[in-house]
């Protein structure tokens, strides 16, 4: 296993709409366990591998935050969201690729997800809570789309200004 290098905004690959994945082979499991490796250093609770500068529609999610906390990791490739709750709830959102800026994001409270896992097999997921603002947030990557992109516009520019400024200042 390997942690890989994390892109950070205004990388212009975070923008991508990511391809399906069509092979369920070794690499890709290699590629998992990569990623998986990579979102629990950073710390973070779920990645895309967008994120890691793969154009794949693949996400790692796992709740578990803290050290002792058992893990329980799952394996989203092809994920579509099939339905969405009318409720919503406000989550204080971050990403590891805007790296210490968290803002709230309302989204729909539940929704319903089908996937497949890391050996192809289809999957039907009811989610709510964390879990269900973690799967929209990461397959939002898989579409280009950053939860920056769902809070106000003056917040967001301020927030891309600040990560280009960095971002020249790195060279
Ligand atoms: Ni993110």
């Amino acid at each position: 296993m390997a942690i890989l290098p994390i892109l950070s905004l205004p990388d212009p690959r975070l923008r991508l709409v990511s391809k399906p994945v069509m092979t369920f082979d070794v690499p890709l499991r290699r590629l998992l366990d990569d990623m998986l490796e990579t979102m629990y250093d950073a710390p973070g609770i779920g990645l895309a591998a967008i994120q890691v500068g793969v154009e794949q529609r693949i996400l790692t999610i796992d709740l578990a935050r803290k050290e002792e906390e058992e893990k329980k990791p799952i394996f989203v490739i092809n994920p579509e969201i099939i339905w969405v709750s009318p409720e919503m709830s406000p989550y204080e959102e971050g990403c590891l690729s805007i790296p210490d800026f968290y803002e709230e994001v309302e989204r729909p409270s539940r929704v319903k997800v089908r996937f497949q896992d890391e050996t192809g097999k289809p999957v039907e997921l009811e989610a709510d809570g964390l879990l269900a603002t973690a799967l929209q947030h990461e397959i939002d990557h898989l579409n280009g789309v950053l939860f920056i992109d769902h809070i106000s516009r003056l917040k967001r520019e301020r927030i891309i200004k600040k990560f280009v400024k960095a971002a020249k200042r790195e060279g």
